[in-house]
C-alpha cells in the first residue's frame, strides 16, 4: 500500500470518520553544501520523491491527537496545553510526536493564534521516507504537519514560515540543534531542480538540474549506519564553528573569505581551523557548483562534490568508514561525483551516475560493502520532486 493510503487507513481506523483532507512532504537529499546552514552560509538541496502523508480531520474539543504507522499509540494533548509542554516537558512526549506537536505549538507562537480560536485536529501519519538515512525524514514529518495546520487554521503563513516553524519544532521541541535548509528544501522543492539558498537572509533560488537531459541518475547510497543529531558531534561541531566566528569578531563563518583562513589559523586551535576550513570552503563550492552547473551543465559538478566529501572527512571529520567506502567505490566504479549528505555520521552517501553505469556503480558498491564486512547498503536512485502540498 502506498504511504498515502497507509495514512488514510490509519486515520478511517481511528476515528471511523474520513478525514477533512490530506497533505504531503518530501525528504530532503543534500547536492552540495553541508553544515553551512547554521553558519548563515549557502545551501543547495532537492526535495526527494518519498514523501511523508498525513490524513487530518478536526475535532471540536481544542485537542490535538497524533498517530503514525511507527507507532500506533495516539498521542493526545490539548492545544492549550501545548505552551506548557515545549520546551520545558517535551520529554514527557514520545520521541517521534514531538515533531507533529512541536510545529503545532511553533506555528501558534509564531503566529500569536490563541489556542482557543482553532479547530482542534487528528493527524494520522505514514512515510516512506527512510528513517536515519540521513534524508530528513523529520524535516518531511515538520512540513507535512506545518502545511496542514497552516491550512487548516487559516493562518496564511507563507512557505518560508511554515519551514521556520519546522526548524523551530525541532530546535525546541526536539532538541537537535540543526539549521533551517532541510525544511526549507520540504517546503520549496520543485521537480527536477534544486534549491539554492542563502540561509542568512533566506533568499531561495529554484535552480534546474537537468540530471535527465544530461542522462545523469542520483544514486543514493544509504549505509544504514543511523545518527541522531540531538545528541553529540552535530552540536560539537556547531559550537566549534561558534569559536571560529568569534575568533574572526564575525556573526557568523559565512563572514569568512578563503583568503582569511590564514588570519584563522592564527587565532585558534588546530581542530577549530579545520572546522572553519570545511565551512568556508564548503561555502565556496556551492556558489562554484551553482555556478558550474548554469554554465556547464551538471556533468561538470563531479570534482566539487568529491571536494566537499574530502572536506566532511577530513577536516569536519563527521564521515564514517561506511561512508567512505560508499563514496570511494562508487567513483572508482565510474561515478563523475559522490559525497556524503546530511549531517553526518551515519545515513547517506550521493553519487552523481551516468545512466548508463548505475548498475556497475550499484553492484561494485554493494560488493565493496561485502567485503568490508559492513551491513548490506540501500542503493536507489531519486528524481529531484516537489515540495509540500495538499493532495486532497
Ligand atoms: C542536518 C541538519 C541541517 C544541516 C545538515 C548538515 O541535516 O538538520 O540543518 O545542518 O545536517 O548540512
Amino acid at each position: 500500500m502506498t504511504a498515502a493510503g497507509e495514512a488514510y487507513g490509519l486515520f478511517t481506523s481511528l476515528t471511523g470518520t474520513e478525514p477533512a483532507g490530506s497533505w504531503s512532504a518530501p525528504g530532503r537529499v543534500n547536492l552540495i553544501g553541508e553544515h553551512t546552514d547554521y553558519n548563515d552560509g549557502f545551501v543547495f538541496p532537492f526535495a526527494t520523491p518519498h514523501r511523508t502523508h498525513v490524513a487530518l480531520g478536526r475535532r471540536e474539543d481544542g485537542r490535538i491527537r497524533v498517530v503514525s504507522t511507527f507507532d500506533p499509540v495516539p498521542v493526545e494533548v490539548a492545544l492549550a496545553d501545548l505552551d506548557a509542554l515545549f520546551p520545558a516537558r517535551r520529554d514527557e512526549v514520545v520521541e517521534w510526536a514531538r515533531y507533529p506537536l512541536g510545529v503545532a505549538w511553533a506555528l501558534l507562537q509564531a503566529t500569536g493564534a490563541d489556542p482557543a480560536s482553532v479547530p482542534g485536529v487528528d493527524l494520522a501519519f505514514a512515510s516512506d521516507v527512510p528513517v536515519g538515512a540521513g534524508l530528513s525524514s523529520s524535516a518531511a514529518i515538520e512540513s507535512a504537519t506545518g502545511s496542514a495546520l497552516n491550512d487548516v487554521w487559516g493562518l496564511g503563513l507563507d512557505r518560508v514560515a511554515v519551514a521556520r516553524a519546522g526548524r523551530t519544532a525541532e530546535n525546541e521541541a526536539v532538541g537537535a540543534p540543526t539549521g533551517i535548509m532541510d525544511q526549507m528544501a520540504a517546503m520549496l522543492g520543485e521537480t527536477d531542480a534544486g534549491t539554492f539558498l542563502d540561509c542568512r537572509t533566506l533568499d531561495a533560488q529554484v535552480i534546474e538540474l537537468g540530471f535527465a537531459r544530461a542522462g545523469l541518475d542520483l544514486v543514493v547510497m544509504d549505509t544504514r549506519v543511523t545518527h541522531a543529531h540531538s545528541t553529540g558531534g552535530y552540536g560539537e561541531r556547531r559550537a566549534a564553528c561558534e569559536r571560529g566566528a568569534a575568533a574572526m569578531g564575525v556573526p557568523a563563518l559565512r563572514d569568512v573569505r578563503p583568503d582569511q583562513l590564514a588570519r584563522v589559523q592564527e587565532l585558534v586551535d588546530d581542530v577549530t581551523f579545520r572546522r572553519v576550513r570545511h565551512v568556508v570552503t564548503e561555502n565556496q563550492r556551492v556558489l562554484d557548483a551553482v555556478r558550474t552547473l548554469r554554465e556547464q551543465g551538471p556533468r561538470a559538478i563531479g570534482d566539487l562534490l568529491y571536494a566537499s566529501h574530502v572536506s566532511m572527512r577530513d577536516d569536519f571529520e563527521i564521515s564514517v568508514p561506511e561512508l567512505d567506502l560508499a563514496v570511494e567505490s562508487a567513483r572508482a566504479a565510474g561515478a563523475i561525483g559522490a559525497r556524503m549528505t546530511g549531517g553526518g555520521f551515519g545515513g547517506a552517501a550521493i553519487a552523481l551516475v551516468a545512466h548508463d553505469t548505475v548498475g556497475a556503480v550499484t553492484d561494485a558498491v554493494r560488493a565493496a560493502f561485502a567485503d568490508a564486512g559492513f551491513t548490506e547498503p540501500h542503493i536507489f536512485t531519486v528524481r529531484p520532486s516537489e515540495g509540500a502540498r495538499r493532495d486532497s
